[in-house]
């Protein structure tokens, strides 16, 4: 019989503290490192559950589900196209594949998915609305998938982009790009936060405060919170296993909103364009791993 290893985790791996160094460095021998106890922590102190190896192959696997879904309303989206169209086929390709729209019914929305035109920054609600040549459209997908949740979301152009729409997609786009990067055990949420400010406030645009990324995998909004805004090492240490969103909000304008009287629709105070990009993202030994993977 193999005598049991003590800790799987090797000398030379990233501490399981993430405290971002070598265990070596840092918890070995101190006897306090393992997951289990990490997992016990972060749930008593901050609520966030950790997810184990069949957690996240639950949550990839809905991961999948969301980009197949995304790509079908991609081929939908052209002028003329009405925004209930997308929510009847992300509802019924949803269903086929066994899966559950997420948003419909919670927290009383009436539809299966978000559909944010331009000025919209979230939580558009499909309807009688028609895509026009050269609006930017948001399309935010959650799926249940054998109980577990993937969230993601893309702007897609209508026809040909103008200036302007062009513009903030690809700060959006960056933005998630760039927050992803920071990642990793030892990094905290405010890193991510910082990174995005940064960079959407560098290019004269604005990051919405009043909604944020989120964990997901259990439920459709879990502990912790992920501003993308902040400042360098405030907030949460990560550690490998946490699975969050980071789905910035980017506006060309001011960063003020208004919701509209169906309690639901957040929309730009002043008017301007606003784009998202969203992805689910696990915590790994060193790194991140995209459960909603899509180029940026
Ligand atoms: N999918 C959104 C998010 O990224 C939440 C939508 S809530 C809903 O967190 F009720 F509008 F669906
Ligand atoms: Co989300
Ligand atoms: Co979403």
């Amino acid at each position: 019989m193999k005598i049991m290893n003590k800790s799987k985790v090797g000398r030379n791996d990233p501490c399981p503290c993430g405290s971002g160094l070598k265990y070596k460095k840092c918890c070995l021998g101190k006897d306090d490192g393992s997951t289990e106890d990490k997992r016990t922590a972060y749930a008593r102190k901050y609520k966030v559950r950790l997810k184990d190896e069949k957690a996240v192959e639950g949550i990839r696997i809905a991961g999948r589900l969301v980009l197949e879904t995304l790509d079908l309303v991609e081929a939908v989206i052209h002028p003329g196209t009405v925004t209930d169209v997308i929510n009847t086929l992300v509802h019924e390709h949803t269903v086929k594949k066994g899966g559950i729209p997420a948003p419909l019914n919670y927290r009383g929305f009436p539809k299966s998915v978000c559909v944010s035109v331009n000025e919209v920054i979230c939580h558009g609600i499909p309807g009688e609305r028609e895509l026009r040549e050269g609006d930017i459209v948001n399309v935010d997908i959650t799926t249940i998938l054998d109980g577990y949740f993937a969230d993601a979301n893309k702007t897609f152009f209508v026809g040909s982009p103008g200036p302007d729409a062009r513009k903030i997609v690809n700060v959006a786009r960056e933005c998630l790009r760039l927050g992803r990067e920071k990642v990793r055990p030892g990094n905290t949420i405010g890193d991510i936060g910082f990174a995005i400010q940064q960079y959407a406030e560098g290019q004269g645009c604005s990051v919405v405060r009043e909604f944020v990324g989120h964990g997901v995998g259990f439920e459709f909004h879990e502990s912790p919170q992920v501003p993308h805004f902040g400042r360098k090492g405030d907030g949460l240490t990560l550690v490998p296993g946490m699975v969050f969103t980071i789905e910035p909000m980017i506006n060309l304008g001011e960063r003020y909103l208004r919701v509209l009287d169906d309690d639901w629709t957040a929309v730009t105070r002043d008017g301007s364009l606003s784009a998202q990009f969203e992805q689910t993202i696990l915590v790994t030994d060193d790194g991140y791993e995209s459960l909603t993977p899509y180029d940026l």
